[in-house]
């Protein structure tokens, strides 16, 4: 397939908007192919003042349907980890690193496709746009894909999670593991391991951004 050209989310990100501008806003942006498939854009959920960040990847198929970010299977690991670590869910702004579902479809499914670098550059003005309006004390990046749109390099998990780094607009980043690289355990040998460290790292954002 011909490489499609990708102008980026700038052009349609509205200068000094507020949330809710920003919201409506997205739903135009055309900044790179991936609206084209699918069924509506998900922005993200969660208010200004809050002071932790959660970023995911991309939506996947029930967000995509539904236009809520982290509703599905993984949102329902993300949501247990969070209650966990005492962070009430309604207190955080969650969002995704790229706003669109990609995905190719066989039969009658549709299959989650990772986004490409392309894809995680396109989208960040979105991203940035977002930092600016919430001002979070502390930002969660939920895997690769994360980690790489907030700090612009790539990320390993294994060897960063769990750690606080200085990241973009006097924000800290934590980085930890994707809630659904634990929906691979789930009944299996490592999920209480794989689970108790998520929750370990939220832990971990939660007393920074009191702090
Ligand atoms: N996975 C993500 O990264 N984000 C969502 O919103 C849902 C699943
Ligand atoms: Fe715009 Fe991001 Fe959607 Fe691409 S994925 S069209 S950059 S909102």
């Amino acid at each position: 397939m011909a490489d499609v050209e990708r102008p980026g989310a700038q052009e349609w990100v509205p200068d000094g908007a507020g949330l809710e501008e920003l919201r409506s806003a997205s739903a135009e942006c055309r900044g790179c192919e991936l609206w084209k498939d699918a069924e509506q854009v998900v922005f993200s959920a969660g208010q200004r003042g809050a002071r932790i960040m959660l970023v995911g990847e991309q939506p996947g198929d029930q967000e995509d349907r539904t236009g809520e970010p982290f509703i599905g299977p993984a949102g329902r690991v993300l949501d247990d980890a969070l209650a966990d670590a005492g962070i009430p869910r309604g207190e955080a702004y969650v969002t995704n690193a790229v706003k669109h579902f990609r995905h190719h479809v066989r039969g009658k499914r549709r299959i989650h496709d990772k986004p490409g670098v392309a894809h995680i550059e396109a989208c960040h003005p979105w991203l940035d746009a977002e930092m600016r309006v919430i001002s979070p004390a502390v930002v969660v990046a939920l895997g690769a894909t994360a980690g790489r749109a907030l700090l612009g390099r790539p990320v390993r998990i294994t060897a960063e999670r769990g750690a606080l780094t200085e990241g973009p607009q006097g924000a800290r980043v934590l980085i930890t593991t994707h809630p659904s690289a634990l929906l691979r355990l789930r009944g299996r040998e490592g999920w209480d391991e794989a689970y108790d460290r998520l929750v370990a790292d939220l832990e971990i954002a939660r007393d920074a951004a009191r702090a």
